[in-house]
């Protein structure tokens, strides 16, 4: 059980802040974590040196903790942008190699004609227009096929995913004459503050953070070997684009989700049957949920616990997720509300709370415990 003065901190802790530093705010994941309460809670649960796992791994929230803190950590998530995300969030590089490769960039654009490979297809550059689409494209092309190391074209590669999804908002078509804008600028200042972010890192740690890409329904990790385990499922019935980027054009009525993101990573469209997901194309959620608590069961040590964040539209839902805790066997022992005001908990589920009224105005922790009875 949790003494009164754990629940308490963590109560004070689930009101929401935001916190920086590091590369905590370097890329906005959909439906991410805000760092203090990970860290609060990895306090709490574990020690130094302790296994942390975090099944929905995300942009690496609990892995950068994790880290930080040394720990150990093995995260898993089935959007290879995720792992990408996370390990640019966990990876020291020097100032002076970011900025060498930087340079390289601006000089190389600067002298190209556009590629003949495109990273953008024709509604994306209908929708971004001429100029924006041809930057974006050549961008892709040169931090595709530049000889940078893989941490390097990484680096560059989020900071072009993020700069594309700026420019692909509403609000950036309010700009005056925003078809004639450069993103050159935009690309620059991110990667500017990207560099002062990834080489705060410690440069060395002890226990580097593991990141894999896959299913968490068969984690390749041994029975009763992790301490902790802290991790947030996709909402239900919220349809997060986690691997595409949305681009949003009132001006030509058009709303787009743009596979730029696979386009530019060489990826595949997620495995909807795999994943713990409500969207078009089906409804896999529950029993996916179900498939990764018991592989969350199965590693965790006994007596140990798993701290799971989430949120419902609708309480017969949060019951059914209690249902679901049990069916695994784990024990509930407490859930702790994250209220939720227009300041959100998790950044970018604030949107979903603007534009759908249904959802219900907080989150929770739900806490587990493994406990496995003497016979
Ligand atoms: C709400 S996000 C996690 C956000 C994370 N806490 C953070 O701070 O960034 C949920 C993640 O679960 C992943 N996911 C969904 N189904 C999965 C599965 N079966 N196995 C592994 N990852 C899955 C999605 O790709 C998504 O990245």
């Amino acid at each position: 059980m949790l003494t009164e003065d754990q629940l308490s901190h963590i109560r004070k802790f689930a009101s929401p802040s935001r916190e920086s530093g590091y590369t905590r705010s370097i890329y906005s994941y959909p439906a991410k974590f805000l760092s203090h309460l990970p860290r609060e809670l990895i306090k709490i649960f574990t020690q130094e040196g302790n296994q942390i796992c975090d099944p929905f791994v995300g942009g690496g929230t609990t892995g950068l903790e994790a880290m930080l803190l040394n720990r150990q950590f093995i995260g898993y998530d089935i959007n290879p942008f995720a792992i990408l995300v996370s390990k640019v969030k966990t990876t020291y590089i020097s100032r002076e190699e970011l900025h060498q490769g930087l340079n390289i960039i601006l000089r190389t654009i600067e002298s190209m004609n556009e590629p003949l490979h495109h990273y953008l297809d024709s509604t994306d550059k209908e929708c971004l227009g001429e100029l924006i689409s041809t930057e974006i494209n050549k961008l892709a092309f040169i931090i595709k096929t530049s000889d940078f190391s893989l941490k390097l074209q990484d680096f560059f590669s989020v900071a072009l995913i993020h700069v594309t999804k700026l420019i692909g908002r509403r609000d950036f078509e309010e700009r005056e004459n925003w078809q004639h804008l450069s993103m050159i600028s935009m690309f620059t200042r991110k990667c500017n503050k990207m560099i002062d972010a990834v080489s705060s890192l410690p440069h060395s740690v002890q226990f580097p953070p593991i990141f894999h890409l896959g299913s968490n329904h068969d984690m390749g990790v041994p029975e009763h070997s992790i301490d902790f385990i802290l991790t947030s499922p996709p909402y239900l019935e919220v349809d997060v684009e986690y691997q595409q980027i949305q681009i949003q054009r009132r001006s030509l009525r058009k709303t787009k989700r743009s596979d730029f993101i696979n386009k530019l990573l060489g990826t595949q469209p997620l495995p909807k049957k795999e994943l713990c997901w409500t969207g078009q194309g089906g409804n896999f959620y529950w029993s996916n949920l179900e498939r990764s608590l018991n592989g969350s069961y199965r590693i965790l040590k006994p007596n140990r616990c798993l701290c799971l964040w989430t949120g419902f539209k609708k309480k017969e839902d949060q019951r059914k997720l209690i249902a679901t805790i049990k069916k695994v066997h784990f024990n509930l022992l407490e859930v702790i509300a994250i209220p939720l005001s227009n300041n959100r908990a998790a950044s970018s589920r604030s949107t979903h709370h603007k534009r759908n009224t249904r959802m219900l105005k907080q989150d929770s922790i739900y806490i587990l415990k493994k406990e496995i009875k003497k016979s």
